[in-house]
């Protein structure tokens, strides 16, 4: 059967930047801003962009691209014994969309509760004892939210419709998934504009605190919100960028959605601090405990921000709409990774049936978010995919292309496919900068996840995230190991 495709380069466009421009943008970006130094903060991203994120965008662009496969044919193309490396990114895939549905489950929940804007008594409390039911620990599962699971299924029947009929359907869907929240951004954003206290919002945004520059947790997370605001080291760009023509250009489309995605980001943080300042200015809040507030932000001090506004349950209904559209199209580009990977192993499926059994699978994995500790296990799952499984696989990545592959003939070819030129500079970064930079991050992460056990969760929770890293690394060297024996009985 001949090799799905993009129906035109916009839609390949549009299809990786819906996949990047995701929650991360809209309430992961403004809070690592406003925590990390305000405007300040903008150094090191920016920095970070340039010599570690697009330079890996490229890599995983020309992956896919050259190899014409999806995450495990095209590792292994690289190197046959590299084929592993592509079940680890499965199985990271498999986990991290487990979890990002359930946080489009609540969105859901908020999305109908708008109607009434019923949290607005006691945002918080309305978020952790209605929304969450939470419980008072990990150690207390206390059953499964039924709300929760049945707007998890609704979640999962929509990725399904946006995927079950592969590059065909998804590229019908991005043509409206990707320009709607940016457009509900902009309504917001005018709303903003229009009431007291925006601007001292957009202080407490830009106004850059120098001294941050000297903290390294900034540059750190710097780095890691690149990585996973341009949706690296799961495999997402290389199996979308695998049904592009092989002579397609690359260098062009990657700085394109690199640029567009950095610059959806910032205009969100304008938005965020607009109707931050607005708040503040209405409760007497400080701004920066208010933008500080973590995963709050979008359910706990956002929803409370709305609920202040004059016609509340209108721009409630546009902010989770905008933020379900934000979430959706990068949800279905990573079951994209599972299914690409699925399909190229086993040519005689059918596309629909795979898309099906993996939506299950996926669902299946989210269960245990639904339960009243959910929030807990979402924050483990979170914190350790993130600082360890989206690193490693991307150390892996460059290594096999930079140091066992070569990284020139890959040079070669964006070049040669390229209306931009990528010079040697990508080489540097590639086979030295990456790997370092991301080498210091892992050890950075490491050496504090062992001298403070992170959140002060009990040692079985935390050892559920450490397996959620050792398994697929394991799976991965005994792929390798199998691959290398197999070899020499030959
Ligand atoms: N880039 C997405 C965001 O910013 C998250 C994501 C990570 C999507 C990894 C796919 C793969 O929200």
């Amino acid at each position: 059967m001949a090799r799905q495709r993009w129906a035109s380069r916009t839609v390949f466009l549009l299809a990786a930047v819906g996949s990047a421009v995701g929650l991360g943008n809209v309430w992961r970006f403004p809070y690592l801003a406003g925590k990390y130094g305000g405007g300040a903060f903008l150094i090191p991203y920016l920095i970070a962009l340039i010599i570690v994120g697009t330079p890996m965008l490229i890599l995983e662009f020309v992956v896919g691209q050259k190899m014409q496969q999806g995450a495990i044919g095209s590792f292994r193309k690289l190197h046959p014994y590299a084929g592993g490396l592509g079940i680890f990114t499965m199985i990271s895939s498999l986990v991290i969309v487990s979890y990002y549905a359930v946080v489009m489950a609540w969105s859901v929940i908020y999305f109908l509760a708008s109607f009434g804007v019923q949290w607005s008594d006691n945002p918080k409390n309305y978020f952790n004892n209605s929304v969450l039911q939470i419980s008072d620990g990990v150690n207390n599962l206390g059953g499964i939210n039924w709300s929760i699971l049945l707007c998890l299924t609704v979640v999962w029947i929509l990725i399904y419709f946006c995927i079950w009929q592969g590059t065909k359907s998804v590229g019908k869907v991005v043509l409206y998934s990707v320009p709607l929240p940016v457009v509900l951004l902009g309504l917001l954003l005018l709303r903003a504009i229009t009431l007291p206290g925006f601007l001292d919002g957009w202080r407490a945004y830009l106004n850059p605190v120098w001294s941050a520059l000297v903290d390294p947790e900034v540059w750190t997370s710097a780095f890691s919100q690149i990585f996973f605001t341009l949706s690296l080291g799961f495999g997402v760009m290389i199996t979308y960028s695998s049904y592009k023509q092989e002579d397609d250009d690359i260098a062009r489309d990657a700085w394109s959605t690199a640029i567009i995605n950095s610059a959806i980001s910032l205009f969100a943080g304008f938005v965020v601090f607009g109707i931050l300042g607005y708040m503040a200015s209405q409760t007497d809040t400080p701004l920066k405990e208010l933008a500080a507030s973590g995963p709050g932000l979008a359910f706990v001090v956002f929803p409370e921000a709305l609920s202040l506004m004059p016609l509340p349950w209108l721009f409630s209904i546009l902010f989770f709409v905008m933020l379900l559209s934000l979430g959706i199209d990068s949800a279905f580009s990573i079951v994209e990774v599972l299914n690409g990977a699925i399909l190229d192993q086993h040519k005689h499926l059918k596309l629909s049936v795979v898309s099906f059994w993996v939506c299950i699978a996926g669902f299946i994995a989210g269960i245990i978010y639904t339960t009243r500790a959910g929030l807990y296990f979402l924050d483990i799952t979170d914190h350790f995919l993130t600082n360890y499984n989206l690193i490693l696989a991307a150390i892996f990545q460059v290594i096999l292309a930079g140091w066992i592959y070569g990284v020139e003939p890959l040079r070669r070819h964006i070049n040669q496919v390229s209306d931009w030129r990528v010079g040697k500079w990508w080489n540097i970064s590639i086979k030295y900068v990456i790997p370092i930079i991301l080498t210091c991050l892992l050890a950075t992460q490491l050496s504090k996840d062992i001298n403070t056990p992170y959140g002060g969760y009990p040692v079985w929770a935390l050892g559920i995230g450490w397996a959620i890293v050792l398994i697929p690394l394991m799976l991965f060297l005994l792929c390798l190991l199998n691959d290398w024996r197999r070899n020499i009985e030959v």
